[in-house]
C-alpha cells in the first residue's frame, strides 16, 4: 500500500473509534475536521519511512506510531490557532475549527486528539507491549515539558525566549518523535535515529520561514507574514532569502550522511531527498537577495 494511504486508513480508523458510541454529535464531527483532509503528513511519512527502513515487522506498531505523531501535529494546529494563541482564522485552507465550532469544542478537539493519541498506541500494545511502552514515552517526551510542544508554546509566554530551545520544542520534537518512533516500532534502538529527526526538523523550521516570507495566504492555507507581524526572530531576517536556502540545503545534506545503516538506507535517502525538494520553497526572482 502507498505510504499515504496507510497513513490515512490508519488515521480514519482511528478517528472513527473517538467518534463511536454515543458521542456528542458536533464534537465527534469537529475530531474528522480536524484531521480530514489533512496537510502534507510529513511526520507519520517520515515515521513509517524509517521503520520501512529497519524492516517493519510490526507494521500495526507502526501505523499506531505514525497515526499518533499526527494526531498530535493536528492538535497542536487546533489549540496553537485559538484566540488564546495566534488567533488564525485560516487553516489548511479552511477555517480553523475554533471558527467553524466555537472555542469551546476547538478546545475539547485539541484534548480529545491528544487522548487518542496515546489510547492508539496503548492499544497497540497487544502487538508488542515493551516496543509500545516505548513508543509511549517517546510521544510524551516529544507533546508535554520540558522539551516538548507545550514547553514550546511556553516559551512564548516569557519575557525573554531561548530561540534554539524554542524550535527545538515547537517543532523539531515531533520530528524527533517521528523518526525514534519509526525505529522504535521497528525494535531498533530509536537513539541512532534522533539526529536525522533534528535536522529535518531544523530544515523544515527554515523552509517554514522561508515559506512565510515568501508567500501569501492563498498559496500557504494559513495566514502569511506572520514572522515579521509578530516581530519573531526567523532564518530570512537572520540570513536573508538566499542564506536561508543555502542554510536549508547544507542541513538536509547533513540529514542524509546521518541516516545509520539500516537494510533500507537507499529508500530512506531518496525519502530524505524528497522531503528536501518538498521543503524548499520557489524562490519569485525579484526576491532571491
Ligand atoms: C505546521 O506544520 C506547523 C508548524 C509546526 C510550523 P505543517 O506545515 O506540517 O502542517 P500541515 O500538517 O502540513 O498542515
Ligand atoms: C504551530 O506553530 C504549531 C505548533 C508546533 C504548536 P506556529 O504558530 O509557528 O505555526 P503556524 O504558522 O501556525 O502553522
Ligand atoms: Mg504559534
Ligand atoms: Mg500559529
Amino acid at each position: 500500500m502507498p505510504l499515504k494511504s496507510r497513513i490515512d486508513s490508519a488515521l480514519t480508523s482511528a478517528i472513527a473509534t473517538a467518534q463511536g458510541g454515543a458521542a456528542p454529535p458536533k464534537l465527534a464531527s469537529a475530531l474528522g475536521y480536524a484531521v480530514t483532509p489533512g496537510g502534507a503528513r510529513i511526520r507519520p511519512t517520515i515515521c513509517l519511512s524509517v521503520a520501512m527502513a529497519c524492516g517493519d515487522d510490526r507494521p500495526a506498531l507502526s501505523d499506531a506510531a505514525a497515526t499518533a505523531i499526527e494526531l498530535i501535529h493536528c492538535a497542536s494546529l487546533v489549540h496553537d490557532d485559538m484566540p488564546c494563541f495566534d488567533n488564525a482564522d485560516i487553516r489548511r485552507g479552511k477555517p480553523t475549527v475554533h471558527r467553524a465550532y466555537g472555542e469551546p469544542l476547538a478546545l475539547l478537539t485539541g484534548d480529545t486528539l491528544i487522548v487518542a493519541a496515546f489510547e492508539v498506541l496503548a492499544r497497540a500494545a497487544v502487538h508488542d507491549p515493551e516496543r509500545a511502552i516505548a513508543l509511549i514515552r517517546i510521544l510524551g517526551q516529544s507533546t508535554g515539558m520540558p522539551g516538548g510542544i507545550c514547553a514550546g508554546q511556553g516559551w512564548e509566554s516569557e519575557a525573554e525566549i531561548d530561540l534554539s530551545a524554542y524550535h527545538r520544542a515547537k517543532t523539531g520534537a515531533l520530528f524527533t518523535a517521528a523518526t525514534r518512533m519509526g525505529a522504535a516500532a521497528a525494535g531498533e534502538e530509536p537513539d541512532a535515529w534522533t539526529e536525522l529527526g533534528a535536522r529535518i526538523g531544523e530544515a523544515f523550521q527554515v523552509a517554514d520561514d522561508l515559506r512565510d516570507a515568501l508567500y501569501d495566504e492563498a498559496a500557504l492555507g494559513k495566514p502569511a507574514q506572520q514572522d515579521a507581524i509578530n516581530g519573531r526572530p526567523n532564518a530570512v531576517a537572520q540570513l536573508g532569502v538566499k542564506g536561508a536556502i543555502r542554510r536549508l540545503e547544507d542541513i538536509l545534506s547533513g540529514a542524509i550522511a546521518s541516516i545509520p545503516s539500516c537494510p533500507g538506507e537507499a529508500a530512506l535517502c531518496e525519502m530524505v531527498r524528497k522531503t528536501a525538494e518538498r521543503l524548499t520553497p520557489v524562490v519569485p526572482a525579484h526576491q532571491t537577495a
